[in-house]
């Protein structure tokens, strides 16, 4: 039987992450080949904004994607999150080279706190939210904190792209495929204090540190080539990554949407609970597991003191830009 089409908003459609991503989306990459979508495309009421919007709209029809049943262009939230099952919060502005992350709360922030608003006033019941636009942790805080209604637990902000780099980094250095890299857990905040903990990842279902003896590499070197492998490609390109934040947006929705493979885990930033006793209400990036529907932060995961100091110095930080936006967050 053909399945009833989904709406899935994405907010930032004309920018950079928007071109790969909507196309994607459109293709059933995210939700699934049989998956229908209607996609919503929220940006600012520019003029330009909204004529190079226009433009990406044509080009979607223009692919013929059988799947893609409706297009919503709008620069009004309460039309782009109305009836939508899915809001791909990505539209905020991207930082320049010599910046933190944390440096875009000033201009970003307050974008979270009207759409989290507007997708409590008209998503559907079981509306899940991503937010990338960054610092996307807290303003997933932000959207999560101002869309009374919808439980804490829809909200998440992604760090797919870190994961996907540390398990090419570690491919690359043990000579393997990226696909026999598994349990790859990025901790924390989706910044320079981001941990991804190579003691539980396994490559061909070896621990890490049996397969690459390189102790220093995989302590220095590798911790602080994902750390900073956003500023490296703002370096280069001159702008932020956005193919791979897009596919990194796919693989998450197509993650939470699909039931985990046994033994394996992912990562995506999560409100906490209170798991291996983080802070709770921080969106913390944890191991999760999904059963296609809900999902699960893993438990157990052994943390040596030097992962667990990682995980403390990353938690500090979130904690630090949560009182930077205590004014966005209701109580
Ligand atoms: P971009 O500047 O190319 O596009 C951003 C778009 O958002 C623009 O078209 C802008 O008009 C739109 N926008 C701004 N405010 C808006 C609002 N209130 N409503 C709707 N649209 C709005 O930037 P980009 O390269 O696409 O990056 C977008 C964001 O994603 C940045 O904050 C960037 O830092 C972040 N990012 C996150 C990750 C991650 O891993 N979490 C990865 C890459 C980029
Ligand atoms: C990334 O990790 O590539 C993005 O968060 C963009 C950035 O600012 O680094």
């Amino acid at each position: 039987m053909n399945k009833a089409p989904i709406r899935v908003a994405v907010t930032g459609a004309a920018g950079q992450i928007g071109y790969s991503l909507l196309f994607r989306i459109a293709s059933g990459a995210a939700f699934g080949p049989d998956q229908p979508v209607i996609i919503h495309l929220l940006e600012r009421a520019d003029e330009k904004v909204m004529a190079a919007l226009q433009g990406v709209c044509m080009e979607l029809e223009d692919c013929a994607f059988p799947l893609l049943k409706g297009l919503v262009p709008t620069s009004n939230p309460d039309e782009g999150f109305k009836g939508v099952n899915w809001a791909l919060l990505v539209g905020a502005q991207p930082r320049g080279p010599g910046m933190e992350r944390k440096d875009l709360l000033a201009a970003n922030g307050k974008i979270f706190t009207g759409q989290g608003n507007a997708i409590a006033k008209n998503a559907a019941a079981d509306v899940r939210v991503l937010v990338v636009g960054n610092p996307c942790n807290t303003n997933a805080l932000i959207a999560a904190n101002n869309a009374p209604g919808i439980p804490k637990e829809r909200f998440f902000a992604m760090t797919a792209l870190d994961e996907n780099r540390a398990k090419s980094q570690l491919a690359k250095k043990a000579s393997v495929d990226t696909t026999a890299v598994t349990n790859l857990a990025i901790w924390g905040n989706h910044s320079a204090t981001m941990y991804p903990d190579f003691f539980n990842t396994k490559i061909n279902g070896r621990l890490v540190p049996e397969v690459i003896s390189h102790r220093e590499w995989l302590e220095k070197d590798f911790i602080s080539t994902v750390q900073q492998r956003g500023a490296a490609i703002i370096k280069a390109r001159g702008l932020s990554s956005a193919a791979s934040a897009a596919n990194a947006a796919v693989d998450t929705v197509r993650k939470l949407v699909t039931p985990t493979p046994a033994g394996d885990w992912f990562s995506v930033a999560v409100h906490s609970d209170g798991s291996y006793g983080i802070e709770k209400g921080l969106i913390f990036s944890y191991p999760i597991r999904s059963n296609g529907k809900d999902f699960e932060i893993v438990q157990g995961v052994p943390l040596n003191d030097f992962s667990k100091a990682k995980i403390a110095a990353t938690e500090n930080e979130l904690k630090e830009e949560k009182s930077l936006v205590a004014d966005l967050i209701k109580k």
